[in-house]
């Protein structure tokens, strides 16, 4: 807590002697003592004020700087007093008294009130685990916060006493926002949201299978993509017949990259099972099954 080296105290001492000689005392006279002016108190940091001033018209032998409510004080050879080693988010009172040796004036006690120390999460990173897990990790602030909130788009934060932490119940493929924040007290400091994607899954069954365009012998047939976030490939369908006049079966196979084909070369007054199963670049996920019959002749 120095506002002052002891080699400038020396310095500042022996060119005053010689202003003092030099001026003859003659124009100390005129000037009038007084306390210091216009004292402010800034904050610096988390730990640390500044207080400054204006010098009184006649400029004393030093300053005193006190805190109202204990015991520090400190000599300032300047018109400011940097005053460290504080407490974040705590107000102080000081005086700062203009010492002419024989007599000193005091200013009015100034407040000043340090800043918060705290800080949000470093370097947060964000890596999939797999298709339902994200991992997030980050570096702490300067200050150890009570903990940290972890939120996943708009949903309520989730508290973490840890610096890393794993996301879970996700959806495939699926980008998300997730923020970070250090919780002090009242205070909340967020870090800027970082976005993380889950990995690919196989997907699940396409949706509405609808027929079309029926005849003896063939069959359209139309479908809705499955609910996935995964980038669909294309689609397997599968298809087996069996005759309803005949003891008569069969299959066929088809690939599409659109949600729509057709199934042919079967016989009349067949029934037709129909599997489509929908790949993304993992592979195909389970199948959805749908039927109908052929035209009779
Ligand atoms: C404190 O205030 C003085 C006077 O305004 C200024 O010169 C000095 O740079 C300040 N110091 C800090 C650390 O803010
Ligand atoms: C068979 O296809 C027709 C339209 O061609 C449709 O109305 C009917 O519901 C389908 N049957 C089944 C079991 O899907
Ligand atoms: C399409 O699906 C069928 C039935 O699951 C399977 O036997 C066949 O190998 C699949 N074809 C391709 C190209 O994956």
């Amino acid at each position: 807590m120095l506002c002052w080296s002891r080699v400038l105290l020396l310095l500042y001492v022996l060119l005053l002697a010689a202003a003092t000689e030099d001026s003859g005392g003659a124009a100390m006279s005129h000037a009038e003592e007084g306390p210091p002016l216009n004292v402010i108190v800034e904050a610096v940091s988390g730990t640390a004020l500044n207080m400054s001033w204006d010098p009184p018209d006649e400029e004393p032998q030093y300053y005193e700087v006190t805190d109202v409510r204990d015991s520090f004080n400190e000599l300032a050879y300047t018109t400011y007093c940097l005053i460290d080693e504080l407490q974040p988010c705590t107000t102080y009172f000081y005086t700062v008294t203009s010492d002419y040796g024989s007599i000193q004036y005091s200013s009015p006690p100034t407040s000043g009130t340090t800043l918060a120390s705290g800080g949000a999460p470093q370097d947060v990173t964000v890596t999939a685990v797999s298709e339902s897990a994200l991992r997030v990790s980050w570096d702490p602030p300067s200050e150890d916060p009570d903990y940290y909130s972890i939120a996943v788009g708009t949903a309520p934060g989730v508290p973490v006493y840890t610096t890393s932490y794993i996301l879970e119940g996700l959806e495939p493929c699926t980008e998300y926002e997730i923020s970070v924040a250090s919780e002090y007290g009242n205070d909340e400091y967020m870090a800027t949201p970082v976005m993380g994607k889950t990995l690919d899954s196989v997907p699940p069954p396409p949706l509405n299978c609808d027929f079309d365009r029926i005849t003896t012998n063939s069959m359209y047939l139309t479908w809705s993509a499955p609910d996935t976030g995964c980038y669909i490939r294309n689609y397997n369908i599968s298809w087996s017949w069996s005759s309803l006049w005949e003891d008569e079966h069969g299959s066929g196979e088809t690939l599409s990259t659109g949600t729509h084909t057709s199934v042919w070369d079967l016989p009349a007054y067949a029934i037709v099972t129909v599997n489509i199963a929908a790949a993304t670049d993992l592979g195909f996920g389970p199948p959805l099954t749908c039927w109908n019959v052929t035209q009779q002749d």
